[in-house]
């Protein structure tokens, strides 16, 4: 992490909270986490919750981030929300996380459309990227990383590329929960390297150097300083932990601390 640029810290609350219960744990972190500068913190909660929370945030200190949406503005899609419905309530949008990648089998095409439809609404996307176990252990972590990148930024004109965030989430460090299968900062570090080199190599190098990686996959408050410490690494995202009021503020306040 450098210390000229901006940190984030993203909550992914996945299937978790009620409406009520969202409110309720998000006046908790109200009054607990100060607005910052340098250190931006996005909450993703359930699309259930965008709307009530949307309302109810100071968005100085908090901004809101889909979790997913449908990529066409309109239209017949039974049960689904589109970029256009929800950009009233949030700035930022997650796309391509692996479980929507591997549960819900979004295609590489499905990850294209929803980072041009969210440029398109004038939300900032959060393009998640990693590679599998299998990939890892067959040694193509940088051909996952790279196909992912190309395939995802398709859409991506040399004059949006510096409006996203990249979220570095190797598949099978997410949820571990378990020290073994914790990504090691070698291991990240490497990846960082690969996502700026293949971006600087498309969109130059500047925006190669400059544009937000994050990692993702079982951080919690132990672990945070480590990987915030990793040189090109500009936030986290985290899921389980988030969840957790102490934890998720006490990751904040690391990151807060290695900003001043
Ligand atoms: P985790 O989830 O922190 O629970 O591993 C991270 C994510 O899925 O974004």
């Amino acid at each position: 992490m450098t210390s000229t640029r901006k940190t984030y810290i993203i909550a992914n609350w996945k299937m978790n909270f009620t409406p009520g219960e969202a409110s309720l744990y998000l006046h908790r972190l109200e009054g607990r986490i100060k607005p910052s500068r340098n250190v931006q913190v996005i909450l993703a909660p359930s699309t259930v919750s965008l709307q009530p929370l949307s309302l109810q945030i100071n968005r100085r200190q908090f901004k809101l981030a889909a979790q997913n949406f449908y990529w066409r503005d309109y239209g017949a899609f039974t049960g689904e929300t589109s970029v256009s419905q929800l950009r009233g309530f949030v700035d930022y949008a997650i796309i391509g996380h692996s479980e929507r990648r591997y549960i819900f089998n979004e295609s590489e095409e499905d990850i294209a459309n929803k980072v041009a439809a969210a440029l398109r609404n004038n939300l900032i996307p959060i393009l998640c990227i990693g590679e599998t176990a299998m990939e890892r252990r067959d040694g193509e972590t940088a051909a996952a990383i790279y196909s992912q990148l190309a395939n995802g930024l398709h859409e991506v004109s040399k004059e949006d590329i510096s409006k996203l965030i990249i979220a570095y989430e190797p598949v099978w460090a997410i949820s571990s929960n378990k020290n073994a299968h914790a990504a090691k900062p070698a291991d990240i570090d490497e990846a960082q390297a690969l996502v700026r080199k293949h971006i600087s190599k498309v969109y130059g190098k500047g925006v190669g150097e400059s544009i937000p990686v994050l990692y993702g996959g079982s951080v919690d408050h132990l672990s945070a300083g480590g990987y915030l410490s990793i040189e090109g690494i500009d936030g986290l995202l985290i899921g389980g932990a988030s969840l957790i009021a102490d934890s998720f503020c006490a990751i904040v306040e690391i990151a807060k601390g290695m900003k001043s």
